[in-house]
């Protein structure tokens, strides 16, 4: 097997089939330092930290991971509920860099002996045949490897979904109309993540460690990390959450700082000919529930499965990997969506739609059924 991509997804799959027998390459555009050095979410839902368990790449995170019981909702200046997860759905989640999760299966990938080109400039022939092959450069030369199957794990920038002809794949696309600034600071985190819907827009105060703060603030799509000096993040920040939360946050420098826009976006089917594509490469998720990370490893999950079962002669899993993986794609999609909905405040929104949003949430608020439905798709629905 071939794997395009060194990211979440790539990486996991490769030690999966490797765990069971099954050879693989796995070849990146970046470098591992660039890779490692990425800012992205941290919220693992429970049986994602099951599949790094199994995996044997839990270690670190049950060390220095953060057990979430649940997250906070502030709204219409004072209000907070607290939902707690653990109590409603009997799982909880954990924080744990998506950035430590990088590094913990690369230093198992070498351990293992997994093999990871990186910086390869990679070029796909042939994945609708019985003989697909990849072609790669790098600094020492150029290889041409022919394989069984390709799995593109190369996110949504690779070169894995746009080898799919136009008629062969069907794509939904919501872009939202504003972007998430984000900062890290060296400071101690509020203890549970809180979500803020605000007059002034959305706010989320997150966490990497005891000692790493990772906090955002609802933004114009076209603002740039410039406008936003530390002094005018905190002033927002603070602004955004309600009062209770704001004299507990502790403020400090930034020591990152970046802009992201939010859509969601998904094609299908997951698969074409011998390609099969995982994690963004076939879909993104808007950053609210922190869905992204969780849905790559769900993904890698079905299709390690299939694949290995296809090496012992069973293609049956194979041909049902799309199918069976945009179940879970499309639950993850539309609550995304819905957490979006929820919380953020939208340029163009009216007076009507602004009523009936402060409705859902203190619908939320007031009944255990609409604070259930929501934790059991946070902690994450089974694989
Ligand atoms: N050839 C080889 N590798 C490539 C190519 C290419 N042409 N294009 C991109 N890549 C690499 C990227 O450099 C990246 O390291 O593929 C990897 C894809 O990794 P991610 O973008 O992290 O995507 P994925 O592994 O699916 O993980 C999804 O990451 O983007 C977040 O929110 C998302 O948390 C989610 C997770
Ligand atoms: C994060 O910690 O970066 C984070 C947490 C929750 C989200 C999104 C991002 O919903």
């Amino acid at each position: 097997m071939v794997i395009i991509g060194a990211g979440p997804a790539g990486t996991t799959l490769g030690l999966m089939l490797q765990k069971q027998g099954v050879d693989c390459l796995i070849l990146e555009r970046q470098s591992r330092d660039y890779v490692l050095s990425r800012i992205r979410a941290g919220v693992l839902e429970w049986g994602s930290v099951e599949i790094l368990e199994r995996l044997g790449v839990a270690v670190r995170l049950h060390a220095e991971g953060h057990i979430h019981k649940g997250v906070s909702i502030g709204w219409a200046g004072s209000q907070v509920l607290d939902v707690d997860m653990l109590a409603l759905t009997g799982k909880p989640m954990v924080a744990y860099g998506q950035t430590e999760i990088q590094k913990d299966l690369y230093d198992a990938a070498d351990e293992r002996g997994l093999p990871i080109v990186f910086e390869a400039d990679v070029t796909l022939h042939g994945v609708d045949s019985d003989r697909p092959s990849v072609a790669y450069e790098t600094h020492s030369g150029s290889e041409l490897v022919h394989c069984r199957l390709v799995a593109g794990c190369d996110g949504y920038h690779g070169v894995s979904r746009i080898t799919v002809p136009q008629e062969a794949k069907t794509e939904y696309e919501k872009s939202y109309p504003f972007g998430w600034m984000g900062i890290l600071s060296e400071t101690p985190p509020l203890p549970q993540l809180l979500y803020a819907n605000n007059e002034r827009g959305f706010a989320l105060c997150s966490e990497r460690n005891p000692m790493l703060s990772r906090y955002y603030v609802q933004c114009p799509l076209d603002d740039t990390v410039d406008e936003w000096p530390d002094e005018r993040f905190w002033e927002e920040l603070l602004a955004r959450v309600p009062a209770s939360a704001a004299e507990r946050i502790v403020t400090g420098p930034s020591i990152e700082k970046s802009i992201a826009p939010l859509r969601s976006y998904v094609v299908e089917p997951m698969q074409w000919g011998n390609l099969y594509l995982a994690g963004d490469a076939a879909h993104i998720v808007p950053p609210t529930g922190a869905k992204g990370l969780n849905l790559a490893l769900s993904d890698v999950h079905y299709l390690a499965e299939a694949m290995v079962a296809s090496a012992g002669g069973d293609r049956s899993l194979l041909d049902g990997y799309s199918d069976r993986a945009l179940q879970r794609v499309w639950s993850s999609v539309r609550f995304s969506w819905f957490m979006t909905m929820l919380l953020h405040r939208f340029p163009d929104q009216t007076p009507f739609e602004q009523k009936t949003q402060e409705k859902d949430l203190e619908y939320l608020a007031s009944s255990v059924a609409a604070q259930t439905s929501m934790a059991e798709q946070y902690v994450g629905l089974p694989l």
